[in-house]
């Protein structure tokens, strides 16, 4: 029993295509991930896969950047706006959040403050099922702890959000609305259940509480790593200055370059079904670990240039490599949110005016057009106890 570590950049792709691995990062936190997408294989995978792909019809990223993002990021702002300054962590979470809840079906019906404080306690309370499997302590009392979360998640949010999609869906079935007036989000998709598939209440239920974990943690997370970069970008090399106010693809450009430095997973890890002959070299066997080491993977100079390692909005990449790397993985688990949160990638003679930017590079220029820069007297701080690199806060001036 042995665990394997792949970090080339070309082997962390070759083995997140392998069919007979088979996801293992979250085998500890069944509590939430169970039968949850990103836990399932094979045909059941594939199907659910399927399904829930539907929610991206014709225009559903246009309509998501013109009609949900700009009223979220505007309410955000405008609560900071009047302060003159504002932490990038809780602004990310805040507008995130409700991004993100939008996407995964989750109604917010009183629109308030303390509905967001609520909502950012169950995901916190959640999360610790994603990273049980690292947690050194008593694992039993997390999964109490997170019993308990889904059950107030349950009763607080999805029932009533169930409850009201279930309405317009029977409302649409007997042909008094049209497709049009049901919500665009995972949780109609899988009340829907077009294909038939065997979907128990507590399944819907878990698998929208990991939507909601899934995009929100992830895309603060990578907002404040690239307004961090893009900041110390700047103060470098002053003549970019212009450019990151007016240039929106020089904007999504960074935060492509920031998700290649800063994976908010920095593993995949997986478990053979059968003997499996890596190309990396090593033989595994059903008894063993794989991780992908997706951090060390965006950092191979042989792949990314001798400045792998450092912040480079200019460096040049062949076009068939995607510029973030393996941040988003690869294969069937490739992340379903990725263009929602990092868009199109630019390439020569893309329109500005019509380029798909995704979440990331929208809420940077918001902050970034409000004159958002780091606050002198209040430094950053990184977060202490957790391995990966993470902000605890990241104060900003505005205005
Ligand atoms: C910067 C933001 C994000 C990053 C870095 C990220 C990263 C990842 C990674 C690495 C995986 C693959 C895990 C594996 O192979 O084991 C994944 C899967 C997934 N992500 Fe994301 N993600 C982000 C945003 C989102 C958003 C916004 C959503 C949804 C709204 C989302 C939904 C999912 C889902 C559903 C899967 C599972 C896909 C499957 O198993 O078929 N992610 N993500």
């Amino acid at each position: 029993m042995s665990t394997v570590t792949v970090t080339g950049f070309k082997q962390a792709n070759q083995a997140l295509a392998l069919a007979d691995l088979k996801q293992s990062l979250y085998d500890e936190g069944k509590v939430l991930m169970d039968s949850v997408l990103v836990t399932l294989h094979g045909e059941e995978h594939r199907r659910r896969r399927l399904l829930e792909m539907r929610i991206f019809k014709k225009d559903f990223f246009n309509y998501y950047e013109k009609e949900v993002l700009p009223p979220v990021v505007e309410r955000t702002l405008a609560k900071f706006r009047g302060q003159g300054r504002a932490d990038l962590m809780d602004f990310g979470r805040r507008s995130m959040l409700d991004l993100t809840a939008d996407f995964a079906g989750i109604d917010r019906p009183s629109n308030s403050d303390a509905e967001r404080d609520e909502l950012v306690g169950i995901i916190h309370g959640l999360g610790a099922a994603a990273t049980l499997g690292q947690y050194q302590g008593d694992r039993e009392a997390v999964r109490e702890a997170v019993r308990r979360t889904l059950r107030q998640f349950d009763e607080r949010f999805f029932t009533p959000s169930a409850a009201r999609r279930q309405a317009l869906i029977d409302r649409f079935r007997a042909g008094e609305i049209g497709e049009a007036e049901l919500p665009r989000d995972i949780l109609t998709i899988l009340l829907r259940n077009e294909d038939g598939l065997d979907l128990p209440r507590d399944m819907i239920l878990r698998e929208t509480g990991f939507y909601y974990l899934a995009g929100a943690h992830t895309s603060v997370h990578s907002l404040t790593h690239a307004m961090h970069e893009m900041f110390e970008w700047v103060r470098d090399h002053p003549e970019d200055a212009e450019r990151i106010r007016a240039d929106p693809l020089f904007v999504q450009r960074c935060v492509h370059e920031s998700l290649r430095l800063h994976p908010s997973s920095p593993i995949a890890q997986r478990r053979p079904t059968c003997p499996v002959h890596l190309p990396s070299g090593e033989d595994v066997t059903p008894d063993d670990t794989v991780v992908v080491d997706l951090y060390r993977a965006n950092r191979q100079v042989d792949t990314f240039g001798p400045d792998a390692a450092v912040f480079n909005p200019h460096r040049t990449l062949p076009p068939n490599l995607p510029p973030y790397g393996v941040t988003f993985g690869v294969g069937i688990h490739t992340c379903l949110g990725r263009n929602l949160a990092a868009g199109d990638v630019a390439r020569p003679g893309t329109d500005p005016e019509k380029h798909q930017y995704g979440t990331i590079t929208l809420i940077a220029r918001a902050l970034i057009a409000n004159g958002a820069r780091p606050d002198p007297e209040d430094p950053p701080q990184r977060e202490p106890n957790i391995a990966r690199e993470a902000w605890a806060r990241y104060p900003v001036l505005l205005g």
